[in-house]
């Protein structure tokens, strides 16, 4: 069974045929949400939002390891992350869709390991392709078949929030290598491989990065609202044609 994990600008997925929601107790606390079971185009599917169902979890309070926990003892087989980011690249404009390759992780401070603890064994997972990369290709090619565009690869960093960065950290984050900049993607990606369990982001740019072109002089949130509200659209019919296969 698939899972998405949706962010900010989607809170529900208006296409799931919902079945039941089950609130479920982990060993690290309580996960967003309950989670909504359903099925879209027949396929059943699981949808958690990641900021809780009335967006009232910052990304640096979102309870990660419950979240992931959650969805494998619920025996999903992969994790599809949909999440807003900053372009930081020239040609990554707002509306763009991308389903990034790479991540580079600037949080701190997360709780960011199943892996500790007294009773734990030390375990050292491997991150060098942190995606799952036949599900990015099951993303793209379901893009492509759903006959939206998107960005293939980019490298996504992962910053602490909640505060959007200053014009410097960009430069930074740019001369690092970044194309995308999120809030959330870490520690998700790290804690679905350390349970084995497939999974790929969707990623939306909102806005150009800070100090980068509109956003010269700052962020402005109203064009926000805008570019995410008519990027879901295109977002669910991804999701849509990635169910059928
Ligand atoms: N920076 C960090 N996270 C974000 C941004 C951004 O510019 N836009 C949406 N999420």
């Amino acid at each position: 069974m698939l899972a998405v994990i949706g962010g900010t600008g989607l809170t529900q997925l208006s296409t799931l045929e919902i079945t039941r929601r089950e609130v479920v107790r982990t060993p690290y606390g309580e996960p967003s949400g309950a989670l909504t079971f359903g099925t879209m185009c027949g396929e059943p599917v699981v949808f958690l939002a990641r900021h809780g169902y009335g967006h009232t979890i910052p990304p640096h309070e979102v309870n990660y390891r419950a979240n992931i926990w959650a969805l494998k003892q619920a025996k999903v087989s992969a994790i599809v992350s949909v999440a807003s980011v900053g372009g930081i690249r020239a040609d990554l404009r707002p509306g763009t869709l991308a389903v990034p390759d790479q991540i580079i992780d600037y949080t701190w401070g997360r709780h960011s390991t199943f892996f500790d603890g007294a009773d734990k064994p030390v375990k050292h997972v491997d991150f060098t392709r942190p995606y799952d990369e036949a599900l990015r290709q099951r993303l793209i090619m379901a893009a492509c078949e759903a006959g939206e565009a998107v960005f293939d690869g980019g490298v996504y960093a992962a910053t602490q929030g909640p505060r959007l960065e200053t014009a410097a950290e960009i430069n930074r984050l740019e001369r690092d290598g970044a194309d995308l900049v999120g809030m959330t993607g870490m520690p998700e990606a790290v804690l679905a491989r350390e349970l084995d369990m497939p999974y790929a982001a969707i990623n939306v740019v909102v806005n150009c990065a800070a100090g980068r072109a509109s956003s010269e002089h700052g962020i402005h949130f109203d064009s926000i609202e805008l570019v995410l509200q008519e990027a879901m659209v295109r977002v669910r019919n991804v999701l849509e044609h990635i169910c059928r296969k």
